[in-house]
């Protein structure tokens, strides 16, 4: 493992390199355990450089084994070779010369999966963020982009499929059973975007044909045996190249595009140009085995990857700092995508939820960082919630404050501006800027202020004057590294509505800009007055989560009921619904610690169940709304001195009463929506399929006994039903013979299978209670179980850690201890992964304080392990911080 060494980077660091690479020939000669690599690199001087400076090229664990100058050996004097750089002097002033450096890797042994590795015997590369630099010596940073020809040899029985990116220009088999292949990248690119895969694979293939009429091949990669599993993420893809067609008139501009799925991989899926690599969870798929959310998340991910073509590939980021300019868009390119294909509203609840359970708690904790850092001591540990969700938030306000026009004109400049170029975060606004005439420095404080904008508003009605004020106030938490915070600019978009549900429009508005129902909360403190509102107005703020807030906004029961029935924003009727819910959840929590007992709110349980049986609204969306916050949303709007065994109680205890309440209605549910005909996954049908599997997990605490789920577990025909009668069964009877019984009817009907295997090992990982902490240390055990694989150790041990708040912690804090003792073990081999599941700590200073100590001694013990990775290390510190 290479350990820390204490190295910050810093923005404000930044220039640009001395050397300029014009191309790129690499030839690799493969082999499991000594793969040759042959780098010929051409290089000018810039002009204006420093004629002395030497090259110093980047290098990680490599070890160099030829270096030539112009096709001459260099001279051991002129350069020095480190496993970490290569540093080259003496060299021409301006014209350009050419080096060759051989390195020999061994993809075989490289559990870092960064780099160049294998994967059940298919060779792979994981680039970005910086994993060119172990496969050879290189300026791997963003801003150094080149065309890149690439020549694969190997044996031919054992890589029959060779690729790289661009275009294909010839292969051929050699004698004694070798065999080449050639690719060519007309498209300038940076390292990390360059991939390599070769092996013995099953291919489904495909055309698109793109708007000016060329022809494109699409081929997807997987093992064999596997191809009719890759047939929805083929579909999607071709629907992603319409779509980004159409909406932002991206056309792809390569011969062929490639997606290859590999089952280990530290991420979901990588962008390289032209071969896209996937974890094959987000790419493989059928009814048997994957679930809704599983078709859901191949959709977006497909979609995503194949938009960082323009976002991303075309257009780069010129450091790491960037990030966000080209994550932060994707995402909100894919899930503007997916709101098209699916529904709207509901898509944008999913988001929310996803942002206030994931992107929150980071923004609120020691981990927190703007979405453009200033700083870093390891990039991996920047591919956050807040670069990439929070980054999405901050585009989609974009796209609010300018409309829609203004918007796809920016984009347009945009693209047009910077194609082949590697930018920054200023250049993006700046074309919003420039097509809209509209200053956005304030604005752009959302790149560089950590932490969740607080607005509290009040509202107050005149009669006599028939004017509604909204008093609004901002306040942005101090984060790490950021005590004193400016105002935002804030965009709410904000409806009234009369007492009867109708809207009411004001006349206009003092005090703050106002347009398209839009109010610019840019000050401290603000009042905006309403003018022209005949009665008491109900007020709808932040619709549609226009701004990514904190929003504190005393609201009658009454007035969110009203507003969970009449809002014409489906996003905010649910957030009415949340908002309803919260208080009751809030309560019910503190209640069960101080053992009294729990009483959800009529209001609220009327509202819910209303909602739950309103034909008018979609399945999916009622499906939404029966889903009440999570354990870990209740800690966090507790905020301190959190007690997960009390949560859990309290909600549990809520459910029940809401199940008990409401028991007709789902039954009714639960009979109705069914869908009958062969599987489909698209989303209505899923909608109906998560609607019924709400209204059964309120059953089995109606009815208070295993049978219905056992029944549903033996009907199903598809893996949604399944689980979710699975996770009734283990969660709500763990220690029922139904439950013993269906876990080991699904453990043999699924053994080989290894995604569902993960379903299996998760669904039991998140079992509450103490006993979780063993039956996770006992499925360590199970054959089926890898610790070298990142999605087997994600779906137990990441899962246990993530979701399971009164298993993982338990009072006597075994649960903080396992994972101290998994980290340093993780570290050894894949400290990316490490570092990422140890980001589950990353709320223990809102524990009790029993619970909080036990969490402080298993951090410090990682923290104080000998050898410890940079992932690790800068983890754990800013945890302890
Ligand atoms: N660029 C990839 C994506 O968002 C993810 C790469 C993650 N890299 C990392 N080092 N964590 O699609
Ligand atoms: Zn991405």
């Amino acid at each position: 493992m290479r350990t820390d060494t204490g190295q910050v980077i810093n923005l404000a660091d930044y220039r640009p390199t001395d050397f300029v690479l014009e191309r790129v020939d690499l030839t690799f000669e493969l082999d499991p355990t000594a793969t040759k690599v042959d780098a010929r690199l051409i290089f000018h001087r810039r002009k204006g450089a420093d004629p002395k400076a030497p090259l110093v090229l980047d290098g990680d664990e490599l070890a160099l084994s030829g270096l030539l100058f112009d096709q001459t050996e260099m001279k051991a004097s002129q350069y020095t070779a480190t496993p970490d750089s290569l540093t080259i002097r003496n060299l021409p002033k301006s014209k350009p010369f050419e080096l060759t450096i051989t390195t020999i890797i061994n993809p075989e042994a490289n559990t870092k999966l960064m780099g160049l590795y294998r994967t059940n015997g298919v060779y792979c590369t994981q680039c970005e963020a910086e994993g060119f630099r172990r496969i050879t010596y290189f300026p791997d940073r963003p801003d150094v982009l080149a065309p890149y020809t690439i020549t694969i040899i190997g044996d031919k029985a054992a890589n029959p499929v060779m690729l790289s990116n661009g275009n294909f220009l010839g292969g051929a088999g050699y004698d004694e059973g070798r065999a080449f292949a050639a690719w060519f990248d007309p498209h300038p690119k940076p390292s990390y975007l360059f991939a390599l895969v070769a092996g013995d694979l099953g291919v489904v293939e495909d055309t698109f044909v793109t708007m000016s009429e060329r022809e494109v091949t699409l081929k997807i990669y997987v093992e064999h045996g596997k191809e009719a599993r890759a047939a929805y993420a083929m579909d999607a893809l071709k629907r992603s190249m319409k779509w980004d067609e159409e909406r932002f008139g991206r056309e792809y501009d390569l011969d062929i595009f490639m997606i290859v799925a590999v089952s280990d991989f530290n991420m979901g899926a990588m962008e390289n140009k032209g071969l896209n690599v996937f974890n094959d969870k987000y790419v493989l798929a059928d009814p048997e085995t994957a679930t809704d959310q599983d078709y859901a998340n191949i959709e977006a991910i497909i979609a995503h990857e194949y938009f960082h073509n323009w976002t991303g590939n075309r257009i780069t980021c010129r450091d790491w700092f960037q990030l966000c300019l080209k994550e932060g868009l994707t995402v909100y390119r894919d899930h503007e995508f997916s709101a098209d294909m699916r529904s709207r509203p509901v898509k944008r609840i999913a988001e929310v939820r996803h942002l206030k359970s994931e992107q929150f708690p980071e923004d609120g904790g020691p981990l927190a960082h703007p979405v453009r850092p200033t700083t870093y001591r390891e990039i991996n540990n920047f591919y956050t919630t807040t670069v990439y969700e929070k980054g999405s938030e901050v585009t989609r306000m974009i796209a609010t404050l300018l409309g829609k026009d203004l918007f796809k004109k920016g984009m347009d400049l945009y693209f047009d501006r910077h194609d082949g170029q590697a930018v920054t975060i200023e250049d993006f606004v700046k074309s919003f800027e420039d097509v809209s005439g509209r200053d956005l420095t304030q604005f752009s404080l959302w790149y560089h202020q950590a932490g969740t904008p607080l607005v509290t508003a009040a509202g107050a009605y005149d009669a006599a004057a028939k004017s509604f004020t909204l008093a609004l106030e901002q306040m942005v938490p101090a984060t790490p590294g950021q005590t004193d915070k400016k105002p935002m600019h804030i965009p709410l978009s904000i409806a009234l509505f009369a007492e009867d549900g109708t809207p009411l429009e004001p006349s206009s508005v003092d005090g703050a800009e106002y347009g398209d129902n839009v109010l610019h909360l840019t000050e401290r403190s603000q009042k905006a007055t309403f003018k022209g509102i005949g009665s008491r107005p109900i007020v709808s703020i932040n619709r549609s989560f226009s701004a990514p807030i904190n929003l504190h906004f005393d609201q009658s029961p009454a007035d969110l009921a009203l507003l969970a029935r009449h809002e014409t924003d489906h996003f905010a009727r649910w957030q009415a619904l949340t908002d309803l819910a919260l208080p009751t959840l809030l309560a019910a929590a503190r209640d069960a610690r101080d053992g009294k007992p729990v009483v959800a709110s009529k209001d609220f349980v009327e509202a819910l169940l209303a909602a739950a049986a309103d034909e008018t609204l979609e399945p999916a969306f009622r499906a939404q709304a029966l889903a009440l916050p999570s354990e870990s949303d209740i800690a966090r709007e507790l905020g301190g001195n959190n007690d997960p065994d009390a949560i859990h109680a309290g909600r549990s205890a809520v459910l029940q009463q809401v199940a008990d309440a409401g028991k007709s209605v789902f039954a009714s549910l639960y009979d109705s929506m069914t869908t009958p005909g062969d599987f489909s996954p698209d989303a209505r049908s899923a909608g109906r399929r998560a609607l019924r599997n709400s209204a059964l997990t309120y059953l089995s605490y109606a009815e208070n006994v295993p049978d219905r789920a056992k029944a549903a577990f033996d009907a199903a025909n598809n893996m949604t039903d399944l689980m979710q009668a699975l996770t009734i069964l283990a969660h709500r009877f763990p220690d029922s013979s139904e439950a013993a019984a269906a876990l080991s009817t699904f453990h043999d009907r699924f053994a080989g299978n290894a995604l569902v295997i993960d379903k299996w090992f998760s669904v039991q990982a998140t079992i509450p209670g103490t006993k979780a902490l063993e039956r996770v240390l006992k499925l360590m055990d199970n054959p089926q179980f890898k610790r070298s694989n990142p999605n087997r150790v994600r779906a137990l041990v990441g899962t246990f850690a993530f979701g399971n708040p009164t298993g993982f912690g338990r009072a006597d804090g075994e649960g903080y201890r396992f994972l101290a003792r998994e980290i340093l073990d993780i570290d050894t081999r894949n400290p990316q992964l490490a570092a990422r599941i140890l980001t589950s700590m990353r709320s223990w200073r809102s524990l009790e304080p029993a619970r909080a100590e036990h969490a402080r001694k298993a951090l410090t013990a990682i923290a104080k392990a000998p050898a410890l990775s940079t992932d690790v290390r800068d983890i754990v510190e800013r945890t302890l911080k």
